[in-house]
């Protein structure tokens, strides 16, 4: 863990905000390498649950929210963690994280040590903001604390404008904002995270095999993008666990190093959502089946992912040292559609006479990849900082190059070299990274 903090800041992943003053409450900015691979996080996503599919169209809603929306979702009354009070140090611990004392059996306050604790008490977790330039109370919103309701309120916009039935589904990426009591583990927890999130609408009858089929896929998303299959598993909640509109949920877990983590819950909503935005707004979210003549409200099949706790999942399972002649090296074994990016190209010198063919490369590449382009330092030193940053392949322009025009791609896992014509590299490169 320590290591994927350091190589994030030191490579440019991720840096703690406002740190010229200090640091700012667990929140991060995504560095230049940072907001690749988030991007290609969310492209991933994108691509398994919209473009690859014809059951699913996309949503971008607003995070700035009604408090209607929040008060038929149930979140103004029910999304609340358990807070206490220290009354020695003053400092504030959510109550479902505290464990008692292996020898006293007591709750101790983790940062002082007392037991002087104050009953836990309902504490909601979404920020409330004022829109517009007057403070009062018809003025409040609130910043969505899930992507989740945008789906549901514009249920019969996506309907009537997609032309889609149930099973359809409705997807989005995008920030949500949580006041969390116990932020911590770098960007595990943070007040302001994204997320992917599916809500996937069936006939009522059709919600338990629904609900099997996004738990396989969307484990497999994450083996085939590499993550090891015995560093996760699917975990069913228990029934004290689930959500106040949940009919049952289970969690994609990732073995992070203090232990199983989630990554991704997978719930039935049931009909709770789109019946409860019809009894608050009046309007009926409803589906009319012309073919039977049935109306009927859907069910909600909802795998809804955190884009910025997958990215350090990535991280963390993609991170490995090794030996290369002798060497230790860092290296990232990150999946060609998930690392920054996917060629490094490297003029053996600076030497004025390579530029102009290794710009060639580049401008060839460039269409089909992300590719960084370093000059600086020799060849060796370069290697080893694109196989830091997960770089699949790196194409390397010698004096050769000049006369034979060829160039050299190297493998970052196997570091194996093969020179390659550059009239055939574009072809290489693209069948090499498969993406
Ligand atoms: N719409 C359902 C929903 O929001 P959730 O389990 O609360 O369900 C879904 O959140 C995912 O969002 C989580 O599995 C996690 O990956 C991510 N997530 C939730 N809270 C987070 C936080 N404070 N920081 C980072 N990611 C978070």
């Amino acid at each position: 863990m320590d290591e994927i903090v350091r190589l994030s800041k030191h490579r440019g992943f991720i840096f703690p905000s406002a740190e010229i003053y200090g640091g700012f409450r667990s929140t991060y900015d995504y560095g230049p390498l940072g907001v690749l691979m988030l991007r290609n996080v969310k492209n991933a996503w994108w691509r398994s649950m919209v473009q690859l599919r014809h059951d699913v169209v996309g949503l971008d809603a607003a995070i700035l929210s009604s408090p209607k929306i929040w008060e038929a979702s149930g979140h103004l009354a029910n999304f609340t963690d358990p807070l206490v009070d220290c009354r020695n140090c003053k400092e504030r611990w959510r109550a479902d994280h505290l464990e008692p004392d292996q020898k006293d059996g007591k709750i101790h306050c983790p940062n002082c040590g007392s037991v002087d604790l104050t009953e836990a008490r309902a504490f909601n977790l979404m920020f409330k903001t004022h829109a517009g330039p007057v403070e009062e109370e018809g003025s409040v919103a609130y910043l969505r604390p899930e992507t989740a309701q945008g789906h549901f309120v514009n249920f019969l916009n996506v309907l009537q404008t997609s032309r889609k039935k149930p099973p359809f589904g409705i997807a989005q990426i995008g920030k949500s904002f949580r006041n969390e009591i116990t932020p911590g583990n770098f960007v595990f927890r943070t007040r302001e995270f994204e997320q992917m999130e599916l809500e996937y609408f069936v006939p009522p009858a059709e919600a338990q095999k629904w609900f099997e089929y996004w738990c396989a896929e969307r484990m497999n998303w994450y083996i085939e993008l590499g993550i090891p299959a015995d560093q996760l598993r699917l975990r069913a909640h228990d029934p004290e666990e689930l959500s106040h509109y949940s009919a049952g949920t289970s969690d994609v877990e990732f073995m992070f190093p203090w232990g199983w983590g989630e990554l991704e819950g997978i719930a039935n909503r049931t009909d709770y959502d789109l019946k409860a935005h019809s009894g608050q707004s009046g309007e009926r979210l409803e589906y009319f089946d012309q073919a039977t003549g049935e109306r009927y409200t859907p069910y909600v099949i909802e795998p809804a992912a955190g884009a910025t706790r997958t990215m350090m999942a990535f991280l963390l399972a993609a991170y490995d040292e090794d030996e290369i002649g002798g060497e230790k090296r860092v290296v990232l074994h990150l999946h060609p559609r998930i690392a920054p990016y996917q060629v490094a190209v490297l003029p053996l010198s600076r030497k004025d006479t390579l530029i102009p063919t290794a710009q060639e490369v580049l401008g060839l590449l460039q269409p089909v990849a992300m590719c960084d382009y370093d000059e600086t330092q020799s060849i060796g030193k370069r290697y080893r900082r694109q196989d830091e940053i997960g770089t699949p392949l790196a194409v390397t322009i010698d004096f050769d190059s000049l006369e034979d025009r060829a160039v050299t791609i190297r493998d970052r896992d196997t570091t194996e070299q093969v020179r390659v014509p550059i009239d055939k590299l574009v072809e290489e490169v693209t069948g090499r990274l498969a993406l």
